[in-house]
């Protein structure tokens, strides 16, 4: 059949109303699922549309560069854009709509709002990108508010804006059930991102410092430190031997909240990280990575995969 674009919310919601109609004749409940995403597709979106896909019985997958989260001086400009082919990944991820509006159908000229997670958007990327979060809150309600989707996935590899989106639903009673998943990596722990395209060989080779401080971290936590210091420690003495990487964060966080965890890691806090390599051509480009510490026994299994994928490569 091929997927179906809709352009405006008009036509969206008439897509998802003529597939729901067509599953409930059967007398089955149709549920949606929503993927918001700004392109440039790679396996880490691919795995939240086949998670979606799985749950339901409808995926929308919103392909939108949102203008509002990108400050004067950042990559909106430049930022891949790969539509054909992000619609093929959609549809063999198992979804059945793309939702490709242009920004005056989201932000039309009397627009003037503004959503935002206080305390929680100022911290770690936050503390550096001022804006970012309402930026990323604003476009996300707005399009929760169109799909009207049951479920909605977000990334942990983004976990400070996964924290952030499921605080504004909770807080505002939003029916969609805002679900996270679990960080997708290459085989050397590198995580997937949209930006990797920007990386040449010499900058993707000092960013490997990254997954290697993560796991170097989780193998402390895991190894019983629970002491917050001594688990950084053990991310910064690696992030700090790579002379290509600009670190500008390294921090232990509560995982639900996001406030410091300073001594001990008694919750379930996260370990997040951001820094800069630069190319061969001189740009310099901006990469954030997590790991969660926890005891917890579903999301130990990812830290304890992530830390064993390291061993196996030793
Ligand atoms: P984007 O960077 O395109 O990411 C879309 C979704 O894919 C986010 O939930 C992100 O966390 C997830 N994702 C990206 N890389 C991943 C990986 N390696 N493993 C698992 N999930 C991954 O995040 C945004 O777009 C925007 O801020 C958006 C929420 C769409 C609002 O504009």
């Amino acid at each position: 059949m091929g997927i179906l674009v809709a352009r405006t919310r008009h036509e969206l919601k008439t897509k998802i109303a003529a597939l729901r109609s067509t599953i409930e004749e059967a007398g089955v409940r149709a549920t949606v699922g929503f993927v918001p995403t700004m392109g440039a597709l790679h396996d880490g979106h691919a795995t939240l549309v086949r998670k979606s896909s799985k749950d339901n019985s409808i995926t929308v997958v919103s392909i939108f560069v949102n203008p509002k989260q990108f400050g004067p001086q950042e990559d909106f400009a430049k930022y891949p854009r790969t539509f054909e082919a992000d619609c093929a990944l959609c549809e063999k991820a198992g979804a059945q709509i793309v939702f490709a509006p242009t920004a005056d159908e989201l932000y039309p000229a009397d627009f003037k709002t503004q959503v935002n997670v206080s305390e929680m958007s100022d911290v770690l990327c936050g503390a550096y990108r001022p804006d970012h979060f309402a930026g990323v809150c604003t476009v996300v309600l707005l399009l929760l508010n169109c799909v009207s989707a049951d479920r909605a996935y977000f990334g942990l590899k983004d976990f400070q804006q996964f924290t952030i989106i499921a605080r504004m639903a909770a807080d505002l009673d939003h029916p969609t059930c805002i679900m996270g998943v679990p960080t997708v990596r290459d085989g050397d722990g590198f995580a997937l991102s949209s930006r990797n395209r920007y990386l040449d060989d010499g900058a993707r080779k000092s960013a490997l410092c990254i997954p290697r401080a993560l796991r170097a971290a989780g193998h402390c936590f895991l190894d019983g430190n629970s002491d917050s210091q001594t688990v950084l420690a053990a991310a910064l003495e690696i992030l700090s031997s790579e002379s290509g990487f600009e670190l500008q964060y390294c921090e232990i966080r509560n995982a639900k909240n996001l406030s410091l965890c300073n001594d001990k890691i008694t919750q379930d806090s996260v370990l997040a990280i951001a820094g800069f390599v630069q190319g061969g051509d001189g740009v310099r480009t901006r990469l954030i990575d997590n790991i969660v510490l926890t005891h917890e026994p579903d999301r130990l299994e990812t830290l304890l995969d992530f830390v064993r994928q390291g061993a196996n490569q030793q």
